[in-house]
């Protein structure tokens, strides 16, 4: 190719890219993200609803996507405890009438419903969050459908309702808590009441050593497995090892060994591994620790010398099941290929290692 031919092509190429192309960096800081990258990350839905993509999603169809992805986690009804705070409970029409949530306020309990108070807000959480196992998985229709299941059994909408781009403003103004946000603080304004209270004082300052009022009960503590395991190896650190009595600090290097211990091995076997965790079975399962599901070492310890181990699993696998581990579902995976749900099930019988 010619140099002017060459040159030509570039700065047409440029053109057709838009502006941020011609953008130059210094040299060693990487490029410019495309325009096409900068769409997908830029999904961020706004209290007057700037940002939401059109579209719309029934309760029916709402009905479906919340038993086959979410019910698992969140209880049939939104009602579980088990895995994170309940996501539905606690309003009454009196509340949607009048935009305060009164359990609140008395402070029994706080389910998602009670607290929020846009609508933007659950609308974008699932969209960039959920499923937990799954993250922006779902289609801008799901989203819609379970957003607007979420509020049927909450009693916000009906049972027949169609949530959409074009009627998510009035279902704003049904929202149990929409009075309960305050912008009236220093988090907000640098003029608001700030939160905390701190004395100026250049020398001989009295020093308060922070102190921990409470800890979670005993019981509690080790409920979904060492949450030290959970947190990435970088930057300060994160959790506590719940597997320590409360009050034992963590030190970077026990943060970092159980980290390592927790993740996959990068050996021969690794492999098998590497399936589960690319089909989000490590997002519940540990390898030895429990986390929503049990270990995997855990689950062949329970079946270990039962003959037919290997063909029992491989079916739970497929078609999910509870009350084995305990309350919370494992869910089907109807995507899984056979012949990666009989490998699962094997390397699972063989100890995951
Ligand atoms: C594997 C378990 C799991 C599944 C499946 C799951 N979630 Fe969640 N969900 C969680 C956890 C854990 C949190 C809390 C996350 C956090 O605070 O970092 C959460 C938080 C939420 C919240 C925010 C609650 C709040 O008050 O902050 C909403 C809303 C939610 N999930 C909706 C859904 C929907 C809708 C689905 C299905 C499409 C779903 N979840 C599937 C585990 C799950
Ligand atoms: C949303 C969370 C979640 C995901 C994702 C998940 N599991 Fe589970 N799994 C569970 C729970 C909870 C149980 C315990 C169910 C019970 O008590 O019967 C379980 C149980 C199991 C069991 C033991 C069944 C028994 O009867 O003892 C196996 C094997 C298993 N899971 C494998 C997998 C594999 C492989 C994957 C990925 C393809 C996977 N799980 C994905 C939550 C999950």
């Amino acid at each position: 190719m010619s140099r002017f031919r060459k040159v030509v092509l570039i700065g047409m190429l440029a053109a057709a890219c838009g502006t941020v192309w011609a953008q130059k960096l210094p040299p060693g800081l990487g490029r410019v993200a495309t325009p096409d990258e900068v769409k997908a990350w830029d999904i961020d839905v706004r209290p007057d609803f700037k940002g939401l993509p059109p579209g719309s999603g029934s309760v029916d169809k709402g009905l479906e996507v919340w038993e086959a992805k979410c019910a698992s986690c969140h209880g049939v009804f939104g009602e579980s405890n088990e895995v994170f705070q309940p996501i539905v409970g606690g309003t009454t029409a009196a509340d949607i009438k009048a935009g305060r949530v009164k359990g609140l306020v008395a402070g029994e309990g706080r389910t998602t419903l009670m607290k929020v108070a846009t609508l933007s807000t659950l609308w974008d959480y699932i969209n960039r969050a959920m499923p937990w196992n799954a993250p922006k998985s779902l289609t801008t229709e799901e989203v819609y459908a379970v957003t607007a299941y979420i509020l049927h059994l909450g009693d916000i909408l009906p049972g027949d309702f169609v949530l959409s781009d074009q009627n998510i403003r009035e279902v704003q103004n049904r929202m149990p808590n929409r009075y309960g946000m305050t912008t009236n603080h220093g988090m907000w304004l640098p003029t608001g009441k700030p939160d905390v209270r701190n004395t100026a004082c250049m020398k001989n300052c009295a020093v308060d050593e922070a102190k921990v009022a409470s800890y979670l009960p005993e019981f509690a503590r080790d409920a979904h497995g060492n949450l030290l395991q959970q947190n990435r190896p970088v930057g300060p650190v994160r959790g506590v090892d719940t597997t320590q009595p409360p009050g034992t600090r963590p030190t970077s290097s026990s943060a970092a060994a159980a980290v390592v211990a927790a993740a996959p091995a990068a050996t021969a076997g690794g492999s098998v591994l590497e399936l589960a965790t690319a089909q989000a079975c490590t997002a519940c399962h540990g390898v030895n620790n429990k986390i929503v599901g049990p270990g995997f070492t855990e689950i062949a310890a329970k079946y270990k010398g039962r003959a037919d181990a290997e063909a029992y699993l491989a079916e739970k696998i497929r078609a999910g099941g509870s009350g084995v581990w305990g309350a919370v579902p494992m869910p089907p995976q109807a995507q899984l290929k056979d012949d990666d749900v009989k490998a699962l099930a094997r390397w699972i019988a063989a100890g995951a290692k």
